[in-house]
């Protein structure tokens, strides 16, 4: 069952959180009026062609991916639990002139009200730090796989579980296998923005929020890849994609990570090559 009520500790964290986030990120919607992007090429190769598409984005956040892919031409609907975060998305929205719904709500809930709606979708995407805040994969999937037109796609672009397992200094200090259980830190959700140079600040960097520390505490989940493509399969997807890459996009999950061409975020000398990012894409069987 999903744990609502560690999800709700989750939205106000996130709500802190996002806060400082975007208060390092200069005039977003000039930027995305002048035709910037916040997306990678990982994301774009595994959605292929969203031209005239319905699009749902799970755990969308302040909305800066979702209208992207709505300039792409998909009709774009983003959800996200964060209250700050929403009602960013939908400023951005109106003041960047890029259609798209965004709708305030716990995932589990929105995919449990939508099944229950005549509409399915052609394309559901999640990306970048979003499987830790689920606490039931199987609902996820199951959800996901709910809302699918048949021959419809879920695309997933998302950190490497196995690089988890590591603390800010690499040492392994986390278990890889926890069966579900969460984490719970007393200062939830961090500045990575911050904390990556300016990666993840396309639009410019700003000083904004300093030494931000969240005052909230966060409960995060550990699943391992073969728990997040068999909680798609026995939801009666289909795997046609699945990808790992040796790098991370935009963002510098530890210390000392060196940044390549397309900010890609690779360890130091001294750490040999490891899975840093994974991507799938997963059918929906055709009627
Ligand atoms: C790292 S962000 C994802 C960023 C995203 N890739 C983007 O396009 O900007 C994770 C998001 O998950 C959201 N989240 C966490 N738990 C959630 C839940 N139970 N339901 C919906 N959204 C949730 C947070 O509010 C946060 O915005």
């Amino acid at each position: 069952m999903p744990r609502n009520e560690l999800h709700e500790d989750n939205r106000i964290a996130w709500n802190a959180a996002t806060k400082a986030h975007n208060s390092h990120k200069a005039d977003q919607a000039t930027f995305l009026r002048e035709g910037g992007t916040t997306l990678f090429p990982e994301e774009l190769e595994l959605l292929g062609e969203i031209d005239g598409l319905s699009l749902v984005h799970l755990q969308c956040n302040a909305g800066q991916d979702s209208l992207c892919l709505a300039r792409l031409g998909a009709t774009v609907t983003g959800v996200d639990i964060s209250d700050e975060a929403v009602a960013f998305a939908r400023r951005l929205s109106q003041d960047s002139g890029i259609p798209a719904a965004f709708v305030r709500s716990d995932v589990y809930d929105w995919l449990a009200a939508a099944a229950r709606q005549p509409t399915r979708y052609d394309i559901v995407f999640s990306s970048y730090g979003c499987l830790t805040w689920l606490s039931d994969l199987r609902a996820w999937a199951h959800g996901i796989a709910a809302i699918l037109k048949p021959g419809g796609r879920f695309v997933l672009v998302e950190f490497h579980p196995f690089a988890h397992v590591f603390d800010w200094d690499w040492s392994h200090a986390f278990p890889y296998f926890t069966g579900g259980d969460p984490d719970t830190f007393e200062h939830g959700i961090g500045d990575y923005v911050a904390l990556s140079d300016g990666a993840l600040s396309p639009s410019g960097y700003l000083a904004g929020v300093r030494d931000f520390v969240n005052p909230h505490r966060g409960h995060e989940f550990r699943w391992g890849l073969g728990e997040v493509v068999s909680a798609l399969l026995d939801a009666g997807l289909s795997i046609t994609a699945l990808r790992e890459y040796p790098y991370a996009n935009g963002a510098k999950l530890f210390e000392r990570m060196r940044e390549r061409p397309g900010k890609r975020m690779i360890p130091p000398e001294d750490v040999p090559s490891l899975p840093l990012m994974f991507g799938l894409t997963a059918a929906r069987r055709p009627a």
